[in-house]
């Protein structure tokens, strides 16, 4: 348990960094359509309603800018896009277009599909997703890989590699070395776990709840997948790095194939 209050001091100490943060961009939904507090906890620890919209605004303006510099505009209506783990909206909101969402809890997908513009579904634990091959440009998950095992994490890359059309992009967040670096709450060998490379998760029988944490050195998602490209955005997002990883091509799949 102790660990446990730790790891949600450092979760504080990241909110209020990512609170100050405020991108003056107008959001696509209105302040004052905010899920209940019980479902603003569950995907965040706090119920309280500024920093949801703030944590939500900076995540958008973060993924809108790294999505911009790899030539995709978030808010263009023409372009597929996918929240995964999108739990109630606290990112999907700020877009100023309808997107696609999925989430693995019923109550946070019924929230959005009363609430906000787009369509959301409910996945599994596992993929796959109900979606086609290829039918995304780009698919996001603030806040997700931070909470699955490893394995999982390369399922679910699997699954995007299906799932977003090639030269499509991915993004995703996962904790910085400053994290990693300020949780007093890893134990010893995590610690050099984490300094030579290697993911570590905490509490993974917690897997897809916030008490599982993972922590993602340099290089260590790359490692994981051979579909994408992967460039690491260190601490894009507050405390958070944002990878960046564009689907390689199907010639680009057969010279990896080749190669191994
Ligand atoms: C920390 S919350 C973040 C929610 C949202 N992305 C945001 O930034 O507000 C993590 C979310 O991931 C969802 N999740 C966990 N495992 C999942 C999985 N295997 N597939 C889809 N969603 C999952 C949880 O239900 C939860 O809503």
């Amino acid at each position: 348990m102790k660990r446990a209050a730790e790891r949600i001091g450092v979760l504080g100490t990241l909110h209020t960094i990512l609170r100050r943060w405020s991108d003056r961009r107008s959001a696509g939904v209105a302040d004052d359509n905010l899920p209940p507090p019980r479902l603003r906890s569950l995907v965040g620890g706090s119920a309280d309603s500024a920093w949801f919209v703030g944590v939500g605004r900076a995540s958008a303006a973060a993924l809108r800018t790294a999505a911009i510099e790899r030539g995709f505009d978030l808010d263009d209506p023409s372009i597929a896009v996918l929240d995964f783990g999108c739990g109630c909206g606290r990112t999907s909101r700020h877009w100023q277009r309808p997107i696609h969402g999925t989430d693995i809890r019923p109550e946070l997908v019924a929230w959005c599909q009363q609430h906000l513009p787009g369509v959301y579904s409910v996945n599994d634990p596992e993929p796959p997703t109900l979606y086609s091959d290829a039918s995304f440009d780009v698919v996001y998950a603030v806040s997700v890989f931070t909470h699955l095992t490893v394995d999982r994490q390369q399922q679910w890359l699997a699954e995007f590699a299906r799932i977003i059309r090639p030269g499509g992009l991915l993004l995703l967040t996962t904790h910085g070395d400053r994290s990693a670096a300020e949780n007093e709450a890893l134990r010893d060998d995590e610690v050099s776990e984490y300094e030579n490379g290697r993911i570590v998760v905490c509490y993974p029988r917690e897997e897809g709840s916030n008490v599982c944490v993972a922590y993602h050195p340099a290089g260590s998602l790359a490692r994981l997948t051979d579909d994408f490209d992967v460039e690491r955005l260190s601490e894009a997002l507050g405390g958070h790095d944002i990878h960046a990883l564009v689907r390689r091509s199907a010639a680009a799949d057969a010279t990896q194939q080749a190669a191994s």
